[in-house]
């Protein structure tokens, strides 16, 4: 079966395809035949060696969906045939065939593509977390999504306003700003503008009680002059250090987290999905934004135009 394979840490050149055996399953492990792979920031960072812990070779990727086509006797929640997609795989899921353990995969709504589907592991994961585990969001409370045009931002406006929060979200485009839009933001800004302060505080006066923030070694500082009281900002990317005045924390009884998806527990996990199956099926939630789509051979343009910048989720197509 056709694999994207990495020998050795770099650019995206190293990003080969490889024809490795199919694997065989244990007794609690699930083989499925992927139909579309879900494309991640993280995949460029581990692939670039910047990933600390991160070891060659290996097949990448952690998002994908698809069919379940063979199961270990000790799997009883899923069936041969079940339309699914994973967060996290035993094999890596850039593969036409990936292995999976209960745990690692949700039944997919039968209202979503697979290209949806695969749009769903790290980005609504991280978003569910960041509103709801970390933030503690409430129906009608004050969120600022700065980074809202990239796939976790997007993911995180649709859930505040399942919950009908207040969103303001930030882009760095027009075309980003558009799709902020469309996730159904009450107020978009630039995130590059010099007036992006004014504009938040015409809109926003009393400050938010959640922020989540994409990018905290840019925004950190002034992310604490538009807290509210007892307001939390739960950091989601960052890519270096800001210095921050801790008293404009105190004076706020606020709080600031940061989290990464791979450290959540089993039952966060579950609970994370099985609250975005609801959403997703009962359509209170539109579905995940589909970007470009490349063939599985061609996954290093892929993560180019991730690295790049795209707008909606970049997904791999395997040839079966
Ligand atoms: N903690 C975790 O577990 C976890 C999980 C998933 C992702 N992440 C991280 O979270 C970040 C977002 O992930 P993603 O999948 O949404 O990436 P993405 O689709 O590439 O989007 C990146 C977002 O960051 C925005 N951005 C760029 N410069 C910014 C700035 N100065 N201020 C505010 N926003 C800015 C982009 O806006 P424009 O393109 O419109 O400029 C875009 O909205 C990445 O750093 C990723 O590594 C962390």
């Amino acid at each position: 079966m056709k694999t994207i394979y990495v020998e050795n840490f770099g650019g995206p050149e190293v990003l080969a395809i490889k024809d490795l055996d199919l694997p065989k399953i244990k007794d609690d492990e699930i083989l499925i035949k992927t139909m579309a792979i879900g494309v991640n920031p993280v995949d460029t960072y581990i692939r670039s060696g910047w990933y600390s812990g991160s070891k060659i070779p290996y097949v990448p990727g952690f998002d994908a969906s698809g069919i379940i086509i063979e199961k270990g006797p000790k799997i009883n929640d899923f069936n041969v045939g079940n339309r699914v997609y994973c967060f996290k795989s035993v094999s890596g899921t850039y593969a036409e065939k990936i292995v999976v353990k209960q745990g690692q995969i949700y039944k997919l709504p039968d209202n979503l593509s697979f290209e949806e589907g695969a749009a769903i592991g790290t980005p609504y994961g991280a978003a569910y977390r960041a509103l709801f585990h970390k933030g503690h969001a409430k129906n009608g409370q004050k969120v600022l999504i700065h980074g809202g045009s990239g796939n976790v931002g997007l993911a995180a406006i649709k859930l505040a306003k399942s919950l009908n929060m207040i969103v303001v979200a930030t882009a760095g485009s027009e075309e980003g700003k558009g799709l902020c839009k469309e996730a159904g933001a009450n107020l978009v800004v630039g995130h590059n503008i010099e007036d992006f302060k004014e504009e938040i505080l015409k809109f926003i006066n009393d400050g938010f009680d959640i922020i989540i923030e994409m990018s905290a070694h840019n925004n950190l500082k002034t992310d604490l002059e538009f807290m509210a009281m007892y307001s939390a900002i739960v950091i989601v990317g960052s890519k270096g250090e800001v210095p921050i005045n801790p008293r404009n924390l105190m004076s706020k009884d606020a709080r600031i987290m940061g989290f990464v998806l791979f450290n959540a527990k089993n039952d966060e996990l579950l609970d994370i999905h099985r609250n975005l199956f609801e959403l997703f099926i009962s359509k209170r939630m539109k579905p995940p934004i589909v970007g470009k789509t490349f063939n599985l051979r061609d996954a290093k343009e892929a993560h180019a135009l991730v690295e790049r910048g795209s707008y909606g989720k970049v997904i791999l197509k395997p040839d079966n």
